[in-house]
């Protein structure tokens, strides 16, 4: 991620001190940033290659930050690792030098906790791989300045991002609403409702996405996706709406890890057929009409919690994870009194607090409102 990140602020304009303790990856990133911008120049996005990779330097000693106005850390994702090294940071940088983490699932604030001025911490989240995604989410902690988080925001426009503010609880936007693509498809796949191949089928051609949740997460694997789901499941208290799938921990301690490790739900192996989709648009629509449902209850939720502005978690979620639509728009479509008739029945069904309808999208539907 960190050589990402740094590929971007330098195509913006900016010198970049890239520092790692291990100078392998160091060197791999040099070698990367190379053939990129190379690349880059050839399909004409970038002018000069050579004027961009001029605008780096690989270092392994943190004094070469003494003068910079800003650092985003993107070290391996351990509180007291990374507080130590906030700490330390701040021994060397000036000031008025801001100091950022691109943390997936660690609070800012416990990470900001390590500096004497905390003020100057804020959560920068880019999304893999930094310089293809647009989203980056910014999280002031409780400590930080309150000017800093429009300050940043404007230097990611300039940087050619689409921030948006979130506040620093778990998952921040996209972590967090994106939870029941995951969860939700699971489920009906472990209670036999339908196969892998058929969710996946649903969610594609009947809903729009991209990628069907399996194939999805066997694409990011399973290491991360389901470290995530448990990350915001235990830092929620436990809730259910959250609760991790076993049968995706099985694939996880099996060593099954998805694409990279050429299997995870699906087999990758060479000569295997892909299993085949029912094709009941019956049963697909049953599907859709599920997740989507969890999806839209998660994303109204996060309004009412307040963890970003309606049209904040729109952008998160069609610019970070390439939704078909904002869920909160396709939560006007549908009607919230629809969307909310079908969480009912859910738990009617399971008696579960896991379907239980966000007190908004149950206002919302009630009293007919709209979000746009
Ligand atoms: N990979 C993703 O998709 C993704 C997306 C968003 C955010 N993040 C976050 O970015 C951070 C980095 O993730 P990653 O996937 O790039 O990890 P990674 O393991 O690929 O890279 C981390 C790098 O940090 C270096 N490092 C470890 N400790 C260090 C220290 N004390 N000082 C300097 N360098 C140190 C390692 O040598 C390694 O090269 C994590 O906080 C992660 O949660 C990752």
């Amino acid at each position: 991620m960190g050589s990402g990140i740094a590929q971007v602020a330098a195509v913006a304009g900016h010198p970049v001190a890239i520092l790692d303790t291990n100078p392998v990856a160091l060197e791999k990133s040099k070698a990367n940033l190379t053939s990129v911008l190379n690349k880059l120049q050839e399909k004409g996005k970038i002018a000069d290659a050579t004027e961009v990779l001029n605008r780096f330097s690989f270092v392994t000693d943190m004094n070469a930050f003494a003068d910079c106005g800003l650092v985003i850390e993107a070290i391996v994702e351990n509180l007291d690792v990374k507080k130590k090294v906030f700490a330390d940071l701040e021994k060397i940088v000036k000031d008025d030098c801001i100091l950022a983490s691109n943390t997936s699932s660690l609070s800012i604030a416990s990470i900001a906790s390590a500096c004497q001025k905390a003020e100057r911490v804020i959560g920068i989240h880019f999304f893999n791989p930094a310089p293809l995604m647009a989203l980056v989410e910014i999280i002031p902690a409780i400590q930080t300045n309150e000017n800093l988080p429009e300050q940043i925001k404007a230097l990611m426009l300039q940087w050619g991002k689409a921030p948006v503010i979130a506040k620093d609880t778990p998952g921040f936007i996209v972590n967090r609403v994106a939870r029941p693509f995951y969860s939700e498809a699971l489920r009906i796949y472990e209670e036999g409702i339908a196969d892998m191949a058929t969710i996946d089928w649903a969610l594609t051609t009947i809903a729009g996405f991209k990628m069907g949740p399996f194939t999805l997460m066997d694409y990011i694997g399973h290491d991360v996706n389901y470290i995530v789901t448990e990350t915001v499941f235990t830092s929620f208290y436990f809730d259910p709406r959250y609760k991790p799938a076993l049968s995706q921990k099985r694939l996880l301690e099996a060593g099954w890890l998805g694409r990279k490790s050429g299997r995870g739900f699906y087999n990758y192996a060479e000569g295997i057929t892909m299993p085949k989709a029912t094709e009941d648009t019956a049963l697909g629509n049953k599907i859709v009409a599920r997740v989507i449902a969890m999806l839209i209850n998660e994303a109204v939720d996060a309004v009412h919690w307040q963890v970003a502005t309606a049209n904040d978690i729109e952008l998160a979620m069609t610019k970070g994870v390439n939704y078909p639509k904002g869920l909160l728009q396709w939560c006007d479509a549908l009607g919230a009194d629809a969307v909310l008739a079908t969480l009912d029945t859910l738990y009617d069904t399971y008696h579960e607090d896991r379907y239980r309808a966000s007190v908004l999208l149950r206002k919302m539907g009630v009293e007919g409102k709209k979000f746009f």
